[in-house]
């Protein structure tokens, strides 16, 4: 597994975009847990982000796609509102070693489920 970022370098509430040999993938904290999702919307499998590391709603309440607005609950990626309401970001396996969260080295985007 690879190195990522401390648990640490996230602040509560917000979100932190990575990328590992072309895969793009986020990672969100929120009540002390740490969520990693690939970073692509699946309306149109675009990156979601407003800006560098802004992946959350105004209120840090869901993960928003700043394409079309569609909005994901953080726990689990589903998606509540918005064009692609009912589908679900997909999730990144990861593990927190000693405060450091790790993904694998050799990730490959998954296909895009429209
Ligand atoms: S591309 Fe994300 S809502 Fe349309």
């Amino acid at each position: 597994m690879i190195a990522i970022f401390k648990v640490d370098d996230i602040e509560e509430g917000s979100s932190k975009g990575f990328e590992v040999n072309n895969v793009y993938m986020f990672a969100v904290k929120k009540d002390e847990q740490i969520y990693v999702y690939w970073n692509r919307c699946p309306h149109l499998g675009t990156p979601l982000e407003w800006q560098e590391d802004r992946f959350l709603d105004s209120d840090g309440a869901f993960i928003q796609c700043s394409t079309h607005g569609a909005l994901f609950q953080i726990r689990d990626g589903n998606c509540l509102a918005g064009p692609c309401k009912g589908k679900n970001l997909q999730a990144v396996p990861f593990k927190i070693d000693n405060g450091v969260i790790m993904v694998e080295k050799h990730l490959i985007n998954p296909p895009v489920q429209y």
